[in-house]
């Protein structure tokens, strides 16, 4: 193990590192303010199509072009990133498709063979960009693969139609493409393909990459398997991410994936801050520049040293499966980037601190919840009265507590709100939720809604005993700012965080847990 240390969030910090942990390269991912068709009503040609493609393709030109001269290796755009987000039907999608022959049966490098299929425009310039800019390219495009009436699910259009990402190296070679499994609500316009893909490519610079695609990342299926099935540790993710606050804005539960699962994630959203769409971020376990920007409409191409995280150990599917689910921070886990996460120097809480153990004897108003919708989902809660305190709420089987003291004279009125259920609104799942967030007005009823801008900096421990150890930790600043939490990790059937001596008003403080076992059960 070799030491490291870094100034982050002007503080400087330590980290304990495997020695082949040491090695960086440099990533990028671009946060593109996509042109979007200008008028919905006309339908699309393939030449109308092409057209509006090509001002995008311009400027991912452009990024390659930039990342190249920083020495990128690697460069991510984001999902829907060449054809936009509006469309209404099958058919007015269909002129912006291509056909995507599959990487794993044939090879095919469409900047050397630009005729070998047709109707491949789109690839063409995406593998000459990779193989010009010399660096490893991914971009989400629309796929069509035509199919026989006589396959039962062939749509009665005789295509299926996939939202795709493709992969090439810095050769221009499509190495690998990955259909999204999760489509989201509105995405009616593709087919969801027959069987989930765990599709994982291989760099000369840093070893193993897997890849998913938006919507993607909130299920086991394909995004949790991938790390703890296949031992992957480092994600590329093409997203259109529309922001939802307190819980779900982007940066904010993207970060908390990559930090919870110890692993390096390339997020590339879309910007288009009138549609809520803006934060994109290059989460590793040393760092995680982020972009978050909803007044500029200007794109964003952010270049970030990362270090290479990839497994020493051998992990094909069934030695992993044999082990047990290896990568996440759970209970007794003696997993090395736990390891990594826990032993930071000199941020742990003092021994007297009154944080550290609170208990139950000291708590304040226990009768005193109310209900509030957050995110569509029945809260309860319980407000947050005093300089300090110390207080439970409970939901189902889920009991959530903090014991908190502000820096400062309170201002706003904050309340800890706990959820144990199902979360049914624009995709079902089961959700243990324990939130301490900032209401946004003086009545309970606002306890829950969004808010970005807070001034109240305060010390907290939050936790619960949740039944699920898929726990993804949150605490979001005014002003969209993200920290990580001092430290965090179980304490018998409880998980909990800490975060002393933020510089910035709090906003969101959450322990976002997901019981996957339990998505498709009704009830
Ligand atoms: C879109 O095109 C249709 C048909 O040409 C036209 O009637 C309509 O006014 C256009 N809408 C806008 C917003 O330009
Ligand atoms: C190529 O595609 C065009 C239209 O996209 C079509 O007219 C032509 O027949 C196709 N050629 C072959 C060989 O498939
Ligand atoms: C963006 O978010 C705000 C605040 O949550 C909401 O009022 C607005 O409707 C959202 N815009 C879109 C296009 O969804
Ligand atoms: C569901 O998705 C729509 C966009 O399709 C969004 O406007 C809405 O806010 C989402 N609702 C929740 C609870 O996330
Ligand atoms: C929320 O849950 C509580 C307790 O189960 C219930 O009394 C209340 O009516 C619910 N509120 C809504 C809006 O469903
Ligand atoms: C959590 O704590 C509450 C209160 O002590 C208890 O009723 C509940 O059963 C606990 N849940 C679990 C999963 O242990
Ligand atoms: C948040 O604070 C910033 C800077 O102080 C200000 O520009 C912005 O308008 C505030 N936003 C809200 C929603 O109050």
């Amino acid at each position: 193990m070799g030491a490291f240390c870094l100034r982050w969030l002007l503080v400087w910090q330590c980290f304990l590192i495997p020695v082949w942990g040491l090695d960086f390269y440099k990533a990028a991912v671009y946060e593109h303010p996509t042109v979007l068709r200008l008028n919905l009503t006309i339908p699309s040609t393939r030449e109308g199509a092409l057209r509006l493609m090509q001002k995008n393709l311009d400027k991912y030109q452009e990024q390659v072009h930039e990342a190249s001269k920083q020495g990128v290796k690697i460069i991510v755009f984001p999902e829907d990133g060449l054809h936009g987000f509006q469309f209404n039907s099958r058919a007015s999608m269909f002129p912006y498709l291509e056909p995507i022959p599959d990487p794993n049966v044939v090879q095919w490098n469409p900047c050397l063979q630009p005729t070998e299929y047709n109707g491949t425009e789109v690839l063409y310039q995406l593998s000459c960009m990779a193989r010009n800019g010399n660096m490893y390219l991914i971009a989400n495009m629309g796929e069509r693969q035509a199919c026989e009436l006589s396959d039962p699910q062939c749509p009665a259009d005789g295509r299926y139609q996939f939202n795709t990402n493709v992969v090439f190296d810095a050769e221009g070679t499509l190495i690998a493409k990955y259909q999204k499994w999760k489509l989201f609500r509105i995405e009616i316009y593709y087919n969801k393909p027959k069987t989930v893909q765990h599709v994982i490519f291989n760099t000369p610079f840093a070893g193993k990459f897997g890849i998913f695609t938006c919507f993607d990342i909130l299920f086991y299926e394909p995004a949790v398997s991938l790390i703890e099935h296949y031992g992957v540790k480092q994600i590329v993710f093409p997203t259109a991410w529309m922001n939802k606050l307190p819980l779900l804005s982007a940066i904010e539960f993207h970060q908390a994936f990559a930090s919870a699962f110890g692993i390096n994630l390339l997020a590339a959203n879309q910007h288009h801050p009138e549609y809520n769409m803006t934060g994109s971020g290059i989460y590793t376990p040393l760092g995680f520049p982020y972009y978050y920007n909803a007044k500029s409409s200007e794109g964003k191409l952010l270049v970030a040293k990362v270090p290479i995280i990839t497994s020493i150990k051998d992990h094909s599917p069934e030695h992993s499966k044999s082990q047990g689910t290896s990568a996440f921070l759970q209970r007794n886990s003696h997993n090395e980037l736990s390891v990594l996460q826990q032993q930071k120097v000199g941020v742990k809480l003092e021994q007297t601190d009154p944080l550290k153990h609170p208990t139950l004897s000291h708590m304040d108003n226990p009768g005193d919840t109310f209900h509030a919708s957050m995110m569509s989902d029945n809260y309860t809660f319980i407000p947050l009265t005093g300089v300090q305190g110390n207080h439970q709420v409970c939901s189902n089987n889920l009991c959530c507590h903090v014991a908190y003291e502000h820096a400062n004279t309170p201002s706003n009125l904050y309340a800890l709100g706990a959820y144990d259920g199902h979360h049914r609104v624009n995709g079902s799942r089961y959700l243990q939720v324990c939130a301490l967030v900032k209401c946004a007005g003086s009545k309970y009823d606002t306890c829950g809604q969004g808010v970005t801008n807070a001034t109240d900096i305060i010390d907290f421990k939050l936790w619960g005993n949740f039944s699920t150890r898929y726990i993804f930790p949150e605490i979001l600043a005014s002003e969209m700012k993200l920290y990580r939490a001092d430290s965090r990790g179980w304490d018998n059937n409880d998980f909990y965080m800490t975060k002393k001596g933020m510089s910035a008003g709090l906003v969101t403080a959450a322990l976002y847990g997901r019981w996957y076992e339990k998505d498709n059960l009704s009830k």
